[in-house]
C-alpha cells in the first residue's frame, strides 16, 4: 500500500536525539547572545509619563489608538509565524543556532505587541479588531505560517520573503518614524522595537548567505518567486502600509487614521513621505539579492509608478 503523503512537516516522525548544540552559524549564534543581553520591558523601560495626551484632539487620539492597535495586530502576526518557523527548524534538524535565536525572536515579537497594545491603551483604549474588515483575507496574513510548514517549499524561500523582504521593509519604515514622530513616548517605542528588528533582519541575511552557495538553480528560482510574491502581492497590497492597499472602505479608514497620527507626531507616516522610503528599500533588496541569482523585476503600483 502506498504511504500517505506527508501534508505538513508536523506529519513527520519527530527525531530529536542526539541533540546538537555546538555553534554552526557563528553570526546567528552571536545574534542569540546579543538578544539575550538586550532584553527590555515595555511596562518599565518606556517613560509612559511623557506621553501627555492633553496636547492632542479627540480626533487625533482616535486615529492614534487605531494606528497603534493595528501595529499590535501586525506584531501578533509575527508571534504566530515565529513558532511555525521554530517547528520547521526543529523538524528539519537544522543548525541549532536557528532554534536558539528563534526562541528569543518570538519573545521579542510578543514584546512589540505588548508595547503597541500599551500605547493604544494609554491613548484612550486598545481596539480589538478592524472597524471595517472587508479586506482582511488579502492582506492580514502573508501566508508565512503555511509556507513554514510546507515540506515542499524550501525554507530559504520563506526566510528570504519574510525576513529579507517584509521585515526589511518594516525596519526602514521604523527608522523613518523616528524622524517624523515628535511625541517622546512614540519615539521611544519605535526605537526600542527597532533595536530588536535590526537583529531580525540580520538573521535573515546571515542565514541566506550561509545557505545560498549550496542551493540549486531550481531552489533559487523558488526563493525569487517567494520574494516577488511578498513584495508585489503582500506589501504592495497594503500589508504594512494602508495607502498601498487598493481603495476600499477599510483602507480609507486606515489611511485617515495614519494621517491623523502622523500629523500629531504620534508615530505613523503617510503616502508622500513613505514612497521614497519604500522604493529605496525595494531597490536595495533587489541589489543585495542579485549576487544570489535572484532577479527581482521592475514593480508597478498606481501610486508609485515603475520602480
Ligand atoms: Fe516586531
Ligand atoms: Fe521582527
Amino acid at each position: 500500500m502506498a504511504q500517505a503523503a506527508e501534508l505538513t512537516i508536523i506529519d513527520r516522525p519527530e527525531q530529536r536525539f542526539p541533540l546538537k548544540l555546538a555553534p554552526q552559524i557563528p553570526q546567528i549564534r552571536g545574534l542569540f547572545h546579543a538578544s539575550a543581553q538586550n532584553q527590555w520591558d515595555p511596562k518599565t523601560d518606556i517613560d509612559w509619563d511623557l506621553l501627555d495626551i492633553s496636547k492632542y484632539s479627540d480626533e487625533q487620539l482616535m486615529g492614534a489608538r487605531e494606528y497603534w492597535s493595528r501595529r499590535a495586530w501586525a506584531e501578533y502576526g509575527a508571534i504566530s509565524e515565529s513558532p511555525a518557523l521554530q517547528i520547521r527548524f526543529c523538524q528539519d534538524r537544522l543548525e541549532p543556532d536557528l532554534q536558539l535565536y528563534f526562541t528569543i525572536r518570538s519573545q521579542e515579537e510578543s514584546r512589540h505587541a505588548e508595547a503597541c497594545y500599551l500605547m493604544a491603551e494609554k491613548l484612550g483604549g486598545y481596539i480589538e479588531e478592524p472597524f471595517v474588515n472587508v479586506y482582511q483575507s488579502s492582506v492580514a496574513t502573508h501566508g508565512v505560517r503555511k509556507m513554514a510548514l510546507d515540506p515542499n517549499l524550501p525554507l530559504e524561500a520563506t526566510i528570504a520573503a519574510l525576513v529579507c523582504g517584509a521585515e526589511e521593509i518594516a525596519f526602514d519604515v521604523f527608522k523613518h518614524l523616528v524622524d517624523v514622530a515628535t511625541n517622546p513616548v512614540a519615539i521611544q517605542i519605535v526605537k526600542s522595537v527597532m533595536r530588536d528588528e535590526v537583529r531580525h533582519c540580520a538573521f535573515g541575511w546571515a542565514y541566506m548567505e550561509h545557505r545560498i552557495k549550496d542551493m540549486t538553480d531550481a531552489e533559487i528560482k523558488v526563493v525569487e518567486e517567494a520574494v516577488i510574491i511578498m513584495i508585489r502581492d503582500v506589501e504592495m497590497n497594503g500589508y504594512h502600509s494602508a495607502w498601498l492597499a487598493p481603495d476600499n472602505p477599510a483602507s480609507a479608514q486606515e489611511v485617515r487614521a495614519d494621517r491623523l497620527t502622523y500629523e500629531a507626531g504620534l508615530g505613523a507616516t503617510v503616502e508622500e513621505e513613505e514612497i521614497p522610503i519604500f522604493v529605496g528599500t525595494v531597490q536595495r533588496i533587489r541589489q543585495r539579492m542579485q549576487p544570489w541569482g535572484v532577479e527581482l523585476p521592475i514593480f508597478t503600483h498606481p501610486k508609485i509608478g515603475d520602480f
